[in-house]
């Protein structure tokens, strides 16, 4: 049976793997303690121990405002345990699914992103997410990178979830307006990453994934308040009356035209997605 390495194995795309049951496939998840990635010795042992077919890094540092004030962090665990991990899956010819962001692009733009456009990331975490990247396609011939945007799931923290809190605790919610991107739901990133396997596929490359169309966090906001039935109100505000940390960029929807012709893939429309996973994340 192939063994499969999912590294950061507590956080929110690796919980949704873990989802997915599969009875073919042995999924070894990791957290933190039990192997960090940034630490290249420990990957090493481990790789000696154990066969690994493909290694999925869901281990990231991703706390994009944050990352303003802690960069040695950020770029630690985004570029040099990316690159690490390259070396391992090399060095034991593991094929590498590495997860990315939307954050690599600067939000210029008003079409979406393609996996041609050139990156320019706008603060620390899309930068050490990037350079990730690029240690990756440098060392690495047998890999995956999947860029995703805006995810939210059942599980961890994210905006489907603080919302719903929100509107519990709140009769007045202000969200910007003026930030357009794609909710992704993360099982369906899983799912995704679970076909490339199934499909023992030769296609490498970089890739984006999300669910199909695009709304600002306000949006985002309106549609998961009208499917709880709440009656909190929701006011568009601009990022300039919410200042963050880290800049973020205006327009960061993924061009999907590429990932379904190669993967024959259906992707369902973010709205659709949402309708169905929301009650759940109560
Ligand atoms: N969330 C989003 O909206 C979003 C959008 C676009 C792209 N992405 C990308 O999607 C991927 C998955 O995101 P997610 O939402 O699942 O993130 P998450 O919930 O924050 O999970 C990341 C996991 O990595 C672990 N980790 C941190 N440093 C590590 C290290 N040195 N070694 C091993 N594990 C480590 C974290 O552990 P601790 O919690 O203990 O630190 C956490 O469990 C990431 O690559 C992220 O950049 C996310």
């Amino acid at each position: 049976m192939m063994n499969i390495l999912v590294t950061g194995g507590d956080g929110q795309l690796a919980t949704c793997i873990k989802d997915i049951a599969s009875n073919e496939l042995n999924f070894i998840y990791t957290d933190y303690l039990a192997l960090d990635i940034t630490c290249l010795s420990s990957l090493e042992s481990f790789f000696k121990a154990h066969p690994i077919a493909y290694c999925i890094n869901c281990a990231a540092y991703t706390a994009v405002d944050e990352a303003e004030s802690h960069p040695k962090a950020a770029f630690n665990i985004n570029e040099t345990g990316a690159k690490n991990l390259a070396l391992v899956c090399k060095k034991h010819d593991t094929i590498l699914i590495h997860i990315s962001t939307d954050f690599v692009f600067d939000g210029t733009k008003s079409t979406p992103y393609t996996e041609l456009d050139s990156p320019n990331p706008l603060g620390v975490y899309g930068a050490s997410k990037l350079q990730g990247e690029k240690h990756i396609q440098s060392i690495l011939s047998k890999y995956f990178i999947i860029r995703t945007s805006w995810l939210y799931s059942e599980h961890g923290k994210n905006f489907v979830k603080t919302m719903l809190r929100l509107f519990q605790e709140r009769d007045l919610v202000k969200v910007v307006d003026d930030q357009i991107g794609s909710p992704t739901y993360a099982g369906d990133l899983a799912l995704f990453i679970h076909r490339i396997i199934a499909l023992k596929s030769p296609h490498y490359g970089l890739y984006h994934f999300s669910n199909l169309g695009a709304t600002t966090w306000y949006g985002f906001a309106k549609a998961i308040r009208a499917l709880s039935k709440s009656n909190t109100e929701v006011v568009a505000v601009p990022t300039s009356e919410f200042p963050t940390k880290a800049l973020r960029p205006s327009y960061s929807v993924l061009d999907m035209t590429n990932t379904q012709e190669v993967f024959g893939i259906e992707i369902e429309s973010w709205e659709k997605r949402l309708s169905k996973v929301v009650s759940r994340c109560h």
